[in-house]
Parts: structure tokens; C-alpha cells; sequence
């Protein structure tokens, strides 16, 4: 299921991103402000649990977060993505996956997958700025399923109706984030009115 993180600062520094002058330093610290904004929504079903805790004063009791979190930037516009929710989840450990979307097929090829053992009590929140035809979405929960996880959602900044509906056809139960639902995909698989290449933009690599 989808669910969209409406926020005026969010919808703010998502139209100064979209802009094509942003340059790439601005362009990382805008989408790093987005995530760290989007954190409390994606995180807010989280489980707690109650623990005793010390005040200079008394004991009272606490909460804490019950299961492990990992969080899963596909690369490279993942890495980009990461930033800010390590700000807010520091304590977060962090797996790699990457794919590559081949521009030809639009089919998301897997290259490097690194995460740690035994994940299936985790909170598992994958990232990518970026969802379009779905693909490397598909892939990278269909990856970390097999590799055991349990407890996945997927956030992103921009997705496509078409990405979005791939990924809950593919998944009805997992939980979608994304700052923003743009319109559709153009015949080259770009979103529109997205923000173009979200990989080369961050970093640096469309002179
Ligand atoms: C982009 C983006 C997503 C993917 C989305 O990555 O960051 O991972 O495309 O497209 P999809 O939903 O159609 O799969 P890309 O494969 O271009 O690699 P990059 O991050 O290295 O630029
Ligand atoms: N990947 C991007 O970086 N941008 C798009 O619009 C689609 C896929």
C-alpha cells in the first residue's frame, strides 16, 4: 500500500530538486533533508516495548524499539537516500544491494548484494530516490525475502502510479513511502515529471 509523506518542507525542497540548475552538492543535501523529514512517517507503525529506564530522580519506564533496523539503499541513488535517515536512525545497520536498470529491457540487473546474518527479526526499510517501472524495487525485496527478511518496506522520494503498482501487484502487503506521486513514465522509463536521473544528478556523473 502507498502511502504519500505530504509535508509543505517536503514538498518545498522536492521543487527546488527538481530543478535541472540544482547542482549536485545542493542537489545530495535536498534529498538528504527529504529522507531525514520522511523518517517519523516510515518508521511510525514501528513495535515497542516497555523497559524500565532511571530519571536523576526515579525509575519510570520507557520504550524502546523492539526489533533490529537495517536499512537497504539500492545503489548507487540509494546511497544518496541514506543519509538522512542515519541522521535520525544512526544506531541503523546498513546492507548494500546493487542493481543496475538495464536502459535497454528497463530490467534491473543485480551486481552486489551485502547484508548481515540472520535478518529476519529486523525492521528492513529499503531505499531509492527513484520508482519507476518497479523493476529494482521488484528485485531488491524478492533478494532480501530469499535471504530471509520478514519485516520489509520500501521508501522513495518520487515513484510512478506504473512502479507502484508492479511493486504492490508483486507484494500486496508491503508498506510504500514516497514524498511524492508524480504522473506517469515516458517511453524511455523516466518518470514525469521527476527529477531525471536521480544517480547521475547526486553524483555528479551527467556533464
Ligand atoms: C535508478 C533508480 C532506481 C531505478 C528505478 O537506478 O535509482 O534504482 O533506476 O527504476 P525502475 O523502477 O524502473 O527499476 P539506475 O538503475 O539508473 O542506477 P543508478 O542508481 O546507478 O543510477
Ligand atoms: N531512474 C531515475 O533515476 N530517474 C527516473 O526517472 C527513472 C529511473
Amino acid at each position: 500500500m502507498l502511502h504519500t509523506v505530504e509535508h509543505p518542507l517536503i514538498a518545498e525542497e522536492l521543487t527546488k530538486l527538481r530543478d535541472p540548475e540544482c547542482p549536485s552538492p545542493e542537489f545530495r543535501q535536498r534529498v538528504r533533508r527529504i529522507a531525514s523529514l520522511m523518517v517519523a512517517t516510515v518508521t511510525a507503525n514501528f513495535e515497542t516495548t516497555v523497559v524500565a529506564c532511571s530519571t536523576p530522580l526515579e525509575i519510570t519506564s520507557g520504550v524502546k524499539v523492539s526489533r533490529g533496523i537495517i536499512l537497504v539503499p539500492i545503489l548507487r541513488a540509494g546511497l544518496g537516500f541514506l543519509d538522512g535517515f542515519l541522521d535520525l536512525i544512526p544506531q541503523a545497520s546498513v546492507a548494500h544491494i546493487g542493481l543496475a536498470r538495464n536502459e535497454k529491457t528497463l530490467l534491473a540487473e543485480p551486481y552486489y548484494l551485502k547484508h548481515p546474518p540472520n535478518l529476519e527479526e529486523d525492521e528492513i526499510i529499503i531505499l531509492d530516490p527513484m520508482l519507476a517501472t518497479g523493476g529494482s524495487a521488484i528485485e531488491a525485496v524478492r533478494s532480501l525475502r530469499e535471504a530471509g527478511a520478514r519485516h520489509i518496506r520500501f521508501a522513495c522520494l518520487v515513484a510512478a502510479p506504473e512502479g507502484v503498482s508492479a511493486l504492490e501487484q508483486a507484494f500486496p502487503d508491503l508498506a510504500i513511502y514516497a514524498a511524492c506521486l508524480d504522473r506517469c513514465l515516458n517511453s524511455c522509463g523516466y518518470i514525469l515529471p521527476g527529477l531525471g536521473d536521480a544517480g547521475d544528478r547526486l553524483f555528479g556523473t551527467c556533464r
